[in-house]
């Protein structure tokens, strides 16, 4: 049988990585078979362009970091997610596509369409069986960030991580059947729950 394929987005900060690590231990001891990927990286080529695209001392244009993410997608689709999902593993997957839409589409400007195109080839159209976005204030994500050195995009703006919360909010609006939202303010036990009730629904 086909595996699933979970997603988490949500503004950096947001408490993506702590839920993962929650809901892999979870579902470990329920006995599931799990493999844990991040974007972008997840693979030796996605872990190289993670680092120029993380890296604060790059200028990057907005159309070749649209390209390096679908670039590191490809390579994961291709070299870990299929193959995962034909063994009947459950893919927990740190971002997706969305993170496209809402970073390079909405945030930095270079609209939906474009996206959609290059990443309809990355991915060969694949999409998670389910999304789990958490949500959080931008304000939130700097007080927990505190003084923690800031990549590339956690550089960016106050405005630029505004954008990006909207862009998911119109974003979750438009697909409301494959995303959960989760309001990531809570305590994190709590977001923890919230987490397993929703994707027990989908395995
Ligand atoms: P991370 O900090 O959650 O690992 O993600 C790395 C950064 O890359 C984060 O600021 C979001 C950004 N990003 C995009 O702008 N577009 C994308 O397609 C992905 C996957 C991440």
């Amino acid at each position: 049988m086909r595996g699933k394929f979970i997603s988490f987005e949500g503004i950096d900060g947001c408490g993506k990585t702590t839920q993962i690590k929650f809901l892999e231990e979870y579902l470990l001891k329920q006995g599931y078979n799990i493999l844990v990927l991040r974007e972008p990286g997840g693979t030796k080529v996605g872990e190289k362009v993670r680092d120029i695209l993380l890296d604060k001392n790059n200028f990057i244009s907005p159309v070749t970091e649209m390209l390096l993410y679908a670039s590191s997608r490809a390579q994961l689709v291709e070299e870990k997610i299929l193959p995962a999902l034909e063994k009947g593993q459950i893919v927990i997957l740190d971002r997706f596509v969305d993170s496209s839409y809402v970073y390079q589409g909405y945030a930095r400007d270079l609209g939906m369409e474009k996206v959609k195109l290059v990443n309809e080839i990355a991915t060969k159209g694949l999409l998670p069986d389910v999304t789990i976005y958490i949500d959080i204030t931008p304000e939130e994500a700097m007080k927990r960030r505190g003084k923690r050195e800031a990549d590339r995009l956690e550089k960016e703006s106050y405005e630029f991580h505004k954008k990006v919360r909207e862009g998911y909010l119109k974003l979750i609006k438009g697909y409301s059947e494959r995303f959960v939202f989760i309001n990531g303010m809570k305590d994190s036990i709590k977001v923890h729950q919230e987490i397993i009730d929703a994707v027990e629904k989908y395995l």
